[in-house]
């Protein structure tokens, strides 16, 4: 049996999960299961205590790429695989938000809008894509697609990785060593890293002013990785000129948060890269086969690295 919670779309889950695994009962929660029959559970984010009584768990297959909130959970033994989403739709639609905040950089959007305000007929020099330097932080499967995207329009990319990636166009920027750099060089910081021990408050006052002056962050990875009051220090400073956030530290983020009316900022809530029901189903339903054959699903996740 397998058991679901997807709160965003629990019908149309259940529905494609069952005609793709017609050999499976497939049930929702909160619907009542014999927990101790639960063979694979596909979720994102369940409610706390999801998990108990499942003794005949096979595998947890997460609703998403990021698996930072499930690792964390104590109702999930160690011993159960993880097998999380590996790009299935959301690496384009990823490009595309970066894509955009890109744009509002380099085409300078922000001045227009503010000397719109003043009916300020004015035009202002561009850079070209050549001389927009972008930093990618993460060149995972999301990452990775979004660097060397960016090299074939023309951008001057740059990657980083914890262990390398060799993408073309794109300069592989290797370990914690060689972040400064990386950081010195990009006038647009696209982070994309998943939350790990070694990745949580990583964007600090100290690295996001090795950006050069002007610079604009996009942070569509986790909040947790960007000190939120340090970027608005070098915000309001004017070193750092525009930033666009898909993720915060608590989501949603609260109504009073200085994020909200900053005119620097421009926000949205978790929706860079959205889970798509006939790709994530197709992914979950192959993976299940290949355990099921006692092959290595496709992102399994490794919990020591916590990704
Ligand atoms: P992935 O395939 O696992 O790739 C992770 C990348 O991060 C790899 O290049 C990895 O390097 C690098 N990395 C991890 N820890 C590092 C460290 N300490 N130092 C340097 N590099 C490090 O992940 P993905 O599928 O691309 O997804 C990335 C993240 O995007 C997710 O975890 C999630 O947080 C976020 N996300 C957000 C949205 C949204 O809507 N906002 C949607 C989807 C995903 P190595 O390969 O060398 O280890
Ligand atoms: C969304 O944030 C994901 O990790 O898929």
């Amino acid at each position: 049996m397998l058991y679901l919670y997807a709160p965003q779309d629990m019908v149309r889950y259940q529905h494609a999960l069952q005609q793709a695994l017609p050999q499976h009962k497939v049930q929702c929660w909160p619907e009542e299961v014999a927990v101790g029959q639960v063979d694979y559970a596909v979720v994102w984010n369940p409610p706390a205590g999801f998990f108990n009584g499942m003794v005949n768990l096979q595998a947890v297959f997460v609703l998403g790429a990021g698996v930072d909130r499930i690792l964390k959970r104590d109702d999930l033994p160690s011993t159960v695989p993880i097998v999380r989403l590996t790009d299935a739709g959301m690496a384009q639609q990823m490009l595309e938000y970066v894509l955009y905040g890109v744009l509002h950089v380099q085409r300078q959007m922000g001045q227009y809008r503010r000397q719109q305000t003043l009916r300020q007929w004015q035009a202002l020099t561009a850079l070209s894509a050549g001389q927009t330097r972008i930093g990618v932080l993460g060149l995972g499967e999301i990452g990775g697609w979004v660097a060397q995207s960016l090299a074939a329009m023309g951008y001057a990319v740059a990657g980083w990785s914890r262990t390398g990636r060799q993408l073309p166009g794109v300069q592989d920027y290797i370990g914690e060593a060689a972040l400064p750099d990386l950081l010195a060089r990009s006038d647009i910081l696209v982070n994309l890293l998943p939350a790990t021990p070694q990745t949580r408050g990583l964007l600090n006052a100290y690295l996001l002013s090795r950006l050069p002056s002007g610079a604009a962050l996009i942070n569509a990875g986790r909040g947790e990785q960007v000190d939120e009051a340090a970027l608005l220090g070098l915000l309001d400073s004017g070193h750092l000129r525009f930033a666009m956030l898909d993720v915060f530290e608590v989501e949603p983020l609260e109504t009073v948060h200085p994020l909200w009316s900053h005119p620097s900022v421009l926000l949205t809530p978790h929706i860079a890269a959205m889970t798509q029901v006939q790709p994530a189903v197709a992914q979950i339903s192959a993976n299940l086969q290949a355990i099921k054959q006692g092959q290595l699903p496709h992102g399994l996740v490794e919990r020591e690295r916590g990704y």
